[in-house]
């Protein structure tokens, strides 16, 4: 192994609202340990985003925290939104006013959001054990950037008297392919199976999705391809979890499907993501890393949050954005080894034999202690 020569790197952090502040604290104390132990430094700018920033700027998304994010290799992201700030007209919301933008900003097209649910924690899904009793594994590689969340013409005008509004789902060959090559890349590191999931049977761009993905598995021969219908992806996602592998699919239906997965994995907040933009020479991509779950506000300020989600996301930033690999790995199995250990948050406590119930500091204190 060569040493990099660069082991200097920059992130911003926007821990947004709801729990987002507590979980990213615990996951700086993380990083805190994980520079000690794998001698790097991470120059980090903390910045105000969502509700925060709403109240502060009157913004979700002020210019110096757009401008503090071009600025690193990568932005951690904690959560935006809460019932204070739901009635402001759409645009300025927190959810749609900062994330939107900043998916679009830095082209983000490419979101990573891992499904999985460890045998220790079968217990905390809502499908039937019988269907889901060695747990399972699953990566939803969605296209972030296209289809029918950006795609022009939008709007809502009238026609006859009557008001019309209207979205429009568009796909470009080239968006295919390139979130087809980082979907097929993540399944060469996995099982080999990639799941292209589209609705080809009624919408034109799917039939250029599928077309697209069939081209480029000839770049990947050695990745099992398959393909289904959306409808019966959400079907099969619930009665057989553990047969998939990785699956890639188009911005709205990667919306849902991956809430369905978080949903039948048990916890939402275990799950972290990753949304990969500008890849450079040397491999590592620009990108944003938050926590699947969002803000929680019912359960914020408590200190009763899974950190786990927030802690995961800084472990998907170390190895895509900073190249730390080694460091993402420990962190990934030292939170591994506190489940197994048995440390429960609310979220995911079951009342079993063997688990010690712990708020979001206690859960970061036995991370540590295994890292
Ligand atoms: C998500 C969210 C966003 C989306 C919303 C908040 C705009 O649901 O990240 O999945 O629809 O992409
Ligand atoms: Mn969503």
């Amino acid at each position: 192994m060569f040493p990099r020569m660069s082991r200097k790197h920059r992130i911003t952090i926007l821990a947004g609202d709801g729990i987002g502040p507590e979980v990213m604290n615990g996951a700086i104390r993380i990083l805190d340990a994980a520079e000690a132990k794998f001698g790097f430094t991470v120059e980090r700018s903390e910045h105000l985003v969502g509700g925060a920033a709403i109240d502060a700027t009157g913004h979700p998304l002020p210019p110096e925290t757009l401008k503090a994010c071009e600025q690193a290799n990568a932005i951690l992201f904690g959560s935006v939104g809460g019932p204070k700030w739901e009635n402001l007209p759409p645009d300025i919301q927190p959810e749609r006013g900062a994330l939107l933008p900043l998916r679009k900003h830095f082209g983000l097209f490419a979101n990573l959001r891992p499904g999985v649910c460890l045998p220790a924690l079968t217990h905390a899904s809502p499908v039937k054990q019988e269907l889901i009793a060695d747990g399972f594994d699953v990566l939803c590689v969605r296209e972030l950037t296209g289809g029918i969340y950006f795609g022009s013409p939008k709007g809502r005008h009238e026609e006859n008297g009557e008001p019309i509004a209207l979205d429009t789902m568009i796909y470009k060959k080239s968006e295919i392919e390139r979130i087809a090559r980082v979907a097929f890349t993540a399944a060469m590191s996995r099982k080999k199976q990639l799941l292209s999931v589209d609705k080809s049977n009624v919408l034109a761009s799917s039939v250029l999705w599928r077309e697209t993905v069939i081209e480029i598995s000839r770049e990947f021969p050695e990745v099992q391809l398959s393909h289904m219908y959306v409808d019966n992806a959400a079907m099969q996602l619930i009665r057989r979890p553990g047969s998939f592998d990785v699956l890639v699919t188009e911005n709205l239906f990667g919306d849902i499907l991956s809430d369905e997965m978080a949903m039948i994995s048990g916890s939402l907040g275990m799950l972290p993501s990753a949304s990969l933009g500008r890849q450079g020479d040397n491999g590592l991509y620009f990108g944003m890393y938050e926590p699947s779950g969002g803000s929680a506000p019912d359960i914020a300020g408590q200190g009763i949050a899974n950190p786990i989600a927030q802690v995961l996301s800084l472990a998907m930033l170390l190895r895509f954005s900073l190249g730390e690999n080694s460091a993402a790995e420990a962190i990934e199995n030292a939170v591994a080894k506190t489940i197994a250990d048995g440390f429960r948050t609310g979220d995911i406590a079951t009342g079993r034999d063997g688990e010690t119930k712990v708020g979001t500091q206690a859960m970061v204190e036995a991370i540590l202690a295994r890292f």
